[in-house]
């Protein structure tokens, strides 16, 4: 192979032979599964060091568009659009929903974890990745234990150890995030760190803005805060931007909630001109942002740097979290907090719970640090992908044309949009009827919204067929003309159905 290199150019060279590989992988010039070079003679051909091609196939592997096969070498992955285009027809009707907070969160979280422990269940309803294997986490366990000695049993600073904050530090660089480990705090999970910056930028009463959907472990929050909340509706390629702009206008909020990438429930991920129209919105009105980028490094191809990126005057503050990659039992999540932001945020967490276990932060950096991290999420985003396109072929062949889904570029699940008449919950409950546990899409808003659900595609490709293949069946009777003429029950039954009138 032959890369045309501009030895003079600001742009290093690394970056050059990732731009160069990246736009020929994503113009299907170097077809899936095809083998890439070997180090070596890409070296060779090339002139430059080896050292040089590791970093830009590094940066293609965390891009998503490449993974590595041991003692085999590196190969282009297979992307996740094509063939499905055609059939991403999300655009659901433009709604603005004023709430005041009707969190269901504590009940459908306690609920779903009960009915998760139940055998035989195919689990299409959960936020995290199937449990990895114990085996690998206890030798890892293992090891960072014996190297931190006693000091993991010892209390620490309430913003994380500063090994793991540097790790972190050195891992955003890739998705485009420069920051100091100064301005990084360890938190218990991601919810933790959406807590303390909600209760720092809300008062009781306060109007906020948030995506609808969302997640509703936030709407839970700021239920409990006692904010006011605004649900702007999502588009295809994001929040709906001139919504929120009339909003911000006539209800001045204190926050805005935004999921930019891998947007739970939905997946989508925004562009970057969404993304710089969006924080122009929020400095033009004074309006801080929250963006929550949980599900990071889970992207099958790449996506833009976060807004917080571009931000130059401490407008948003940014959150993620390692339970969405790793296990979410070990509760390590993080800020990144700029400007005079940090110290009271620091105090915050501190009153919280002094600071996050010393355990589970030493396993993360014994992850990070040995460089199992990478390779993880790389196995990670290849077998999710895969069964990502397992899922998005068994809708087109089991699902009525009636629902609309999205086409997700990474993440865990992908989001469904069911006819307004069709009765949600019992659809829910059909499915359970038959093993098969969904999210239902009415946990996600703040009240009102449409007929939806969040399908997790983690799983064997079998099960993954067979799932679909009862809620296909199940869809299809609820819209036959005989339940849409005979079936439509009474106003008692429809509210106890879940219909929306
Ligand atoms: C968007 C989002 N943010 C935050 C969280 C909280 O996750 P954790 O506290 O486990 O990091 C979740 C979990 O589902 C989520 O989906």
């Amino acid at each position: 192979m032959n890369i045309l290199l501009d030895r003079h150019s600001p742009n290093p060279i690394y970056l050059q032979i990732r731009d160069y590989l990246s736009r020929l992988i994503q113009s299907g010039k170097i077809p899936a599964g095809q083998k890439l070079p070997s180090i070596r003679s890409l070296s060779e051909s090339i002139q430059v060091n080896k050292l040089t091609v590791i970093e830009a196939y590094s940066l293609l592997e965390a891009d998503g568009l490449i993974h590595a096969r041991q003692g085999s070498g590196y190969f282009v992955n297979r992307t996740v659009t094509s063939g499905f285009t055609k059939r991403s027809n999300f655009a659901p009707a433009q709604e603005v929903i004023i709430s005041e907070g009707e969190g269901s969160f504590f009940h459908q979280y306690t609920s779903s974890i009960q009915a998760r422990r139940q055998q035989n269940i195919i689990d299409f309803s959960s936020g995290f990745p199937s449990a990895s294997s114990s085996n690998y986490l206890q030798k890892i366990a293992k090891r960072a234990l014996t190297k931190t000695g006693d000091n993991v049993f010892k209390e620490d600073f309430p913003q994380g150890q500063l090994v793991l904050r540097e790790l972190i530090a050195q891992m955003l660089v890739q998705p485009g995030l420069e920051v100091s480990p100064e301005e990084i705090i360890i938190t218990s999970g991601s919810q933790q760190a959406l807590s303390l910056a909600m209760q720092y930028y809300l008062q009781k009463g306060d109007w906020v803005i948030v995506e609808t959907p969302t997640y509703h472990g936030a709407l839970g929050i700021l239920e409990n805060l006692g904010a006011k909340v605004i649900g702007i509706p999502m588009t295809a390629e994001g929040m709906n931007l001139e919504l929120l702009e009339q909003y911000l206008k006539s209800h001045r909020p204190k926050l805005i909630y935004t999921i930019s990438t891998l947007h739970n429930p939905t997946g989508i991920t925004t562009s970057q001109e969404h993304r710089q129209a969006l924080l122009g919105l929020a400095q033009q009105y004074e309006c801080p942002i929250l963006e929550d980028n949980a599900y990071e490094g889970l992207n099958f191809e790449p996506v833009p740097a976060p807004i917080k990126a571009l931000d130059r005057d401490n407008w948003v503050t940014y959150i993620s979290t390692f339970s969405k990659t790793l296990m979410p039992g070990l509760r390590v999540g993080y800020m990144v907090v700029t400007g005079e932001h940090r110290q009271p945020l620091v105090k915050q967490k501190l009153l919280n719970d002094l600071h996050v276990s010393t355990v589970s932060q030493a396993i993360v950096s014994e992850l990070l640090a040995s460089g199992h991290y990478r390779r993880h999420l790389s196995r990670l985003r290849t077998s999710n992908l895969q069964n990502c396109n397992v899922m998005l072929q068994a809708l087109e062949r089991y699902f009525p044309d009636a629902i609309a889904w999205t086409i997700p570029k990474g993440g865990l699940f992908l989001w469904t949009h069911l006819p307004n008449h069709l009765p949600i919950q019992a659809i829910c409950r059909d499915a359970l009827s038959e093993h098969v546990l969904v999210a239902n899409g009415a946990a996600f808003f703040p009240g009102g919204g449409y007929p939806a659900m969040r399908l997790n595609f983690c799983h064997t490709p079998e099960d993954i067929e067979q799932g679909i293949k009862i809620l296909g069946r199940i869809l299809k009777n609820y819209l036959t003309p005989t339940y849409i003429s005979l079936g439509l029950p009474s106003q008692g039954r429809r509210q106890e159905l879940g219909v929306r009138s």
